[in-house]
């Protein structure tokens, strides 16, 4: 059963475009086009069974056991799967650990993550939807700005799917799994200095003027992809919506793909609430945070500093549709320090689990939230984890080995006698 059709159109002046139509921007008024879908002979239920029935192909080879594409009616309905660019991706762990909803003080809280996708983050979602589309409109050449993920990302895709990759990276600001990732996928990788805000600048300049199509999450089919962390996490909570969902904010695309994604959740039928999301930034790069606090009334842009590099990011290019998402989820925005989502990343760490340094942001968010009583005693919160631990090394040893930092494990050098091992692990007994 075919459900619906979709077409580009622009956010500001309502412009049409075929789906095909290779522009972010509006040729009419500048402004960013959204993909939209009509639903016309699907109903939740009839959805939610086929998602149901879908869920046990996870097991199958291809793009048939992808996370993304198993909501492929919300996503690209026009799609053959035959054509689709995919590892696969999605299918991603819903999980908690006590250790760390006790230290984030949550009643009920999930930790979503999307580390566990090929490349190590949530972009694998966006981004097999907009090279899957890149090679249907014939791209001779794909392009990026990026922190690292999304370069990595699109380095590994567009391998897989036989196109020319260039990507365009802050010097010295990309976490070294990410940029090792990135090389070794093949993408020609421009290193650019200054930071992300002026590789974005330089790479939409060049997709204007040369034959590269723009991959970064102002494409209307990255947002269609990373709609499918909601729709995922709803059906593993058997569409059962949160009463929260935390996730970092950095260039704000993922902000706005989940807001899309509640919002055409709630119009199905898909849930009967909608949960309210909580968009956390680093301190130092808190553009959108501090706008929220005068009510979005300027649009606000810093020059970004943090340790969490991948949202090292002072102007945010998807600001409007993540307005749009705070405000039709009744949702937040605020920042939290350094030291605090290092804090966060320890915990989720030492529980096991694992996370990179901005990932972390969404559960020390969490906790600032629970300890202002923004979210209630009670509430079941969700926190998105957007990037493996593996990405960011070198900040994780630094933590353990360097300074004074409140949970550090560090490593002990012996001589290698079981007299010297006796000695080292006095006092460890209760973690052995
Ligand atoms: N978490 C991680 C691990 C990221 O890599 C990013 C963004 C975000 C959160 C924030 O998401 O930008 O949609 O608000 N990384 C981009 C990149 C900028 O180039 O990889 P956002």
């Amino acid at each position: 059963m075919r459900i619906g059709t979709s077409s580009l159109r622009c956010e500001d002046c309502g412009q049409s475009f075929p789906e095909l139509h290779a522009h972010d921007n509006c040729d009419a008024c500048g402004g960013l086009v959204n993909l939209e879908h009509t639903f016309e002979d699907s109903t939740a239920d009839t959805l939610r069974e086929r998602f149901a029935a879908r869920a046990g192909d996870a097991l199958a080879c291809g793009a048939i056991a992808s996370g993304v594409w198993r909501y492929r009616e919300l996503v690209l309905p026009s799609v053959d799967l035959v054509d689709v660019v995919s590892h696969p991706e999605g299918s991603t762990p819903l999980l908690s650990r006590e250790s760390v909803t006790r230290w984030a003080g949550a009643d009920d809280l999930r930790l979503k993550h999307e580390g566990h996708n090929p490349t190590g983050s949530f972009k694998d979602r966006g981004m097999t939807v907009a090279m899957t589309q890149a090679r249907r409109g014939g791209a001779a050449a794909v392009a990026c700005a990026s922190t690292g993920n999304t370069s990595a990302s699109l380095a590994s895709y567009a391998a897989h799917a036989g196109i020319p990759a260039v990507v365009f990276v802050p010097s010295g600001q990309v976490a070294t799994g990410k940029l090792a990732q990135t090389l070794a996928y093949g993408a020609r990788t421009l290193v650019v200095p200054g930071n992300f805000d002026a590789c974005l600048a330089l790479a939409r300049a060049c997709a204007a003027q040369l034959d590269m199509r723009l991959l970064n999450s102002v494409n209307a089919f990255r947002v269609e992809g990373q709609k499918t962390i909601i729709f995922e996490l709803l059906q593993q909570l058997d569409w059962q919506a949160p009463d929260w969902i935390a996730l970092p904010a950095g260039n704000l695309g993922n902000t706005a793909a989940v807001g899309k994604a509640l919002r055409e959740a709630h119009a199905l039928g898909l849930i009967t609430r909608v949960p309210r999301i909580a968009a956390v930034q680093a301190a130092g790069a808190s553009p959108f945070a501090q706008s929220f606090a005068g009510d979005f009334a300027t649009r606000t842009s810093v020059t970004p500093d943090t340790v969490a590099t991948a949202i090292r990011i002072g102007a945010p290019a998807s600001w409007a549709r993540a307005v749009r998402a705070i405000r039709e989820t009744n949702g937040v925005v605020l920042a939290v320090t350094d030291a605090e989502l290092l804090e966060a990343k320890a915990v989720i760490d030492a529980s096991g689990v694992g996370c990179e340094p901005a990932s972390a942001a969404s559960v020390a968010g969490i906790r600032a939230l629970r300890a202002s009583g923004v979210i209630g005693a009670g509430e079941r919160v969700v926190a998105v984890l957007t990037g493996s631990m593996l990405k960011d090394p070198d900040i994780m040893l630094k933590y353990h080995t360097a300074g004074e930092t409140p949970r550090a494990n560090r490593p002990i050098e012996i001589d290698g006698t079981v007299a010297a091992v006796a000695r080292a692990i006095r006092g460890a007994e209760q973690r052995l």
